[in-house]
């Protein structure tokens, strides 16, 4: 072809979202932070009862009630979409245009580069600390008149660590009241750190602080795509007024409720993937790994420069992970996992 339609430059030079690598039939697929329970029979009933000739209702009115029941606001404060990544997409294209600067802290979600390259909006990474962690007062320090949102997520995304209350506090004291504050929440429902901040207890707190939670986790729901915001009316007014209409499918919505009506049973689920990251962790470090203490469901190795050998190596042996940058994430999987896991870690650690 000897002609091109002209595209925006800073689309061209993106390289497109990378999922976590498939696995072969006899290898553990550790690499996407996905749940390894298959979907309770009364979410599969849902699914299988939702039409799909018609679209679905598409403020998910129902799922919203819910929500709003449970975190004591109203629905106006709710926003849900196809995934926690739309909802914070859409905050995104609300907040951060052209010339504008989104601050978060990297290593972190994959997603983040992508989704404000596309707002056109200039991305301010700020290195976590040598521990993994993200180093709060560095990023106060880069916001500027600029800035028009940070991004907090606890726990992090690769590298399992948590903000606490205190940090999160002294934080949000910093920042500008003009600039928005998305705390990201995907794993939340897997920590066990009391100091860790929950962003439950500071809605209402504050005109500019929005938590973003998901079903794709803890309540094994990634497939169906649903996920969902909380904060002042405002901000989820404008965050719709971007959002691509009816994206949230009626299955999703159904199952979504159906989970939240069945939530010890799915909460018992992650107390088991919680005391499977405990034996990971342990066995990590009596292998010599220095491993951050993990929050959410899923380690990180800090590899290093042989972050792709490690990974290979990994997949060599059954595991397939997800090489980050510095170090390789895996996640919490089957039970069976587990020995696999750490009889690959043990031939990695000698690499290192
Ligand atoms: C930190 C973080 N936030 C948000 C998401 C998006 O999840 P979903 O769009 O499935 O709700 C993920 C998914 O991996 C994540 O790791």
């Amino acid at each position: 072809m000897s002609s091109r339609v002209r595209l925006r430059p800073e689309i061209e030079s993106i390289v497109p979202y990378r999922q976590g690598r498939t696995a072969a039939e006899d290898a553990f697929k550790l690499s996407s932070n996905e749940n390894p329970f298959p979907p309770l029979p009364s979410v599969l009933e849902a699914v299988a009862g939702s039409s799909v000739n018609r679209y679905p209702e598409g403020s998910a009115a129902a799922l919203r009630d819910r929500l709003a029941a449970r975190y004591r606001v109203s629905p106006e404060w709710v926003q849900v979409g196809a995934g926690s990544v739309s909802v914070l997409a859409q905050l995104i294209s609300a907040a951060a245009a052209p010339g504008d600067e989104v601050v978060y802290s990297w290593r972190s979600f994959e997603a983040y580069p992508l989704l404000v390259a596309t707002a056109g909006a200039t991305a301010v990474q700020v290195p976590n600390t040598p521990d993994h962690r993200h180093d709060l007062p560095a990023m106060v320090a880069a916001i500027t008149e600029r800035t028009r949102m940070v991004i907090v997520c606890s726990p992090n995304n690769p590298t399992s660590t948590t903000v606490t209350k205190t940090e999160f506090l002294e934080f949000m004291s910093a920042v500008p009241e003009s600039c928005l504050v998305v705390l990201d929440e995907a794993y939340v429902e897997f920590v066990t750190d009391p100091d860790a901040v929950d962003g439950a207890a500071l809605i209402g707190g504050y005109p500019n602080l929005v938590i973003l939670r998901t079903f794709s986790k803890a309540y094994g729901l990634a497939g169906l795509r649903v996920g969902y915001a909380i904060g002042p009316e405002y901000l989820m007014d404008a965050a719709r007024a971007t959002a691509i209409p009816l994206s949230v499918t009626e299955a999703a919505q159904r199952a979504a409720i159906v989970s939240l009506e069945h939530e010890p049973e799915l909460l018992e689920r992650v107390e088991r993937l919680n005391e499977r990251r405990e034996a990971i962790w342990a066995g990590l470090t009596a292998q010599g790994w220095a491993s951050p203490r993990p929050q959410g469901n899923f380690v990180w190795l800090p590899t290093g420069a042989q972050t792709m050998r490690a990974g290979e190596l990994l997949a060599a042996r059954g595991i397939i992970a997800r090489p980050l940058g510095d170090g390789v994430r895996v996640s919490v999987g089957e039970a069976e996992s587990v020995e696999t896991l750490l009889a690959a870690t043990a031939e990695v650690v000698a690499i290192l």
